[in-house]
């Protein structure tokens, strides 16, 4: 049963392999502040039997926000709701995390300014964002690192680096929407170098036992746009400082990506292989069976439901208690419910 057997990184063992993948939930305020929904869903989560919870999208500004209802990490009284949700998923049972993120000039905030490596619009429908200077570059830097203690000090067990779906770091990762003629633009390196830069301030507050990791979209699906070879090339260069790579794909322009069964398994396991790192697949993955076999084959080490688990938050616990309906992972209270459901 390997997604109910535990898996260490850095000095964090988790009890299982399954992760709540991040979901922006809009329900917030202008405040950025976790709601009582927030302790409700995520801890629902956690109960459910999750080994980690990764946090929705949390801007480490008010211009890297997506809309006004998204949860914020920019300032204490943000910091203070998100150490108790913290609080909150260790009650029940499953480590929690969270990813920082910036929404780039994918921020529909409308008395922000929504910048971007280049002045180029997502969509008709979007701002042009202004293009970052060297000083704005520094600044957003130093947004991700005063967030990163923030979590720190909210005793978060992991962070994530949204550089994926189109959002600030990817429009700097992807040829597509980087057309700088500076030191971020050129070559795969200097593409890269914002989001290295980014993950060499946080790691100066958030210490190598907590893992550290990296959300990626491994294909633009547009031709000059990132793939999985060039994917394969960010991930080595980057490696080295980063604990676990959670591969996504998709979100820089409007393209339409068929979603079918595991549709992103196959670069979760393909970087996995080639770069020699740990990995989380996520997209699709609904099934006991099917989550059991990524990891068996060793597809990947860990395994992200979203949608799944906004259907059903007790899905692990109700696939553990097929196997052994006195699992632990099943909270006590809850126990009966299953004994009576799969008797020996
Ligand atoms: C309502 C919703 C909100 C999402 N918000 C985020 C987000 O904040 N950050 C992120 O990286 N991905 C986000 N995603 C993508 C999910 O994390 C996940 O990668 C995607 O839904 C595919 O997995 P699934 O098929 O298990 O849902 C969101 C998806 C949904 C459905």
């Amino acid at each position: 049963m390997p997604i109910f057997t535990p898996f260490t990184f850095s000095n964090l063992t988790l009890r299982n392999r399954i992760v709540m993948s991040p979901m922006c939930m809009n329900s917030s305020d202008d405040s950025g502040t976790v709601q009582e929904f927030h302790r409700i869903h995520y801890g629902t989560r956690a109960y459910g039997g999750a080994g980690l919870i990764l946090l929705e999208a949390t801007a480490v500004e008010g211009a890297g926000r997506i809309t006004n209802r998204d949860l914020g990490i920019w300032n204490e009284q943000q910091a203070e709701g998100l150490a108790s949700l913290v609080k909150t998923i260790h009650e029940g049972g499953a480590k929690a995390g969270v990813q920082l993120a910036h929404a780039g000039r994918k921020c529909t905030v409308d008395y922000e300014q929504s910048v971007a490596p280049s002045s180029f619009h997502f969509s008709a429908d979007y701002r042009t964002p202004e293009e970052l200077t060297q000083d704005g570059i520094d600044r957003c830097i130093e947004q991700f690192k005063q967030a990163a203690r923030r979590a720190y000090a909210a005793e978060f067990d992991a962070i994530e680096i949204h550089a994926a779906h189109g959002y600030l770091i990817h429009e700097f990762l992807s040829p597509l929407s980087n057309r700088r003629t500076d030191q971020y633009n050129g070559s795969t390196d200097n593409r890269l170098r914002f989001l290295r830069e980014i993950i060499q301030a946080v790691r100066q507050v958030w210490p190598a036992e907590k893992p550290l990791l990296v959300r990626l979209s491994a294909s633009d699906y547009l031709p000059g746009g990132l793939n999985i070879d060039e994917t394969i090339r960010l991930v080595n260069g980057i490696k080295a400082d980063v604990d676990l790579f959670d591969i996504s794909s998709g979100g820089l322009l409007p393209t339409p990506i068929e979603e079918t069964t595991g549709y992103q398994v196959d670069f979760a396991a393909a970087i996995r292989q080639k770069a020699q790192v740990p990995v989380m697949a996520v997209g699709l993955i609904t099934t006991r069976e099917q989550s059991e076999k990524i990891v068996a084959d060793g597809q990947a080490d860990l395994v992200a439901l979203g949608r799944e688990l906004l259907r059903n938050p007790y899905w692990p616990i109700i696939f553990d208690a097929q196997r052994n309906a006195q699992s632990h992972l099943i909270p006590k209270p809850y126990r009966r419910a299953f004994a009576e459901a799969y008797p020996k």
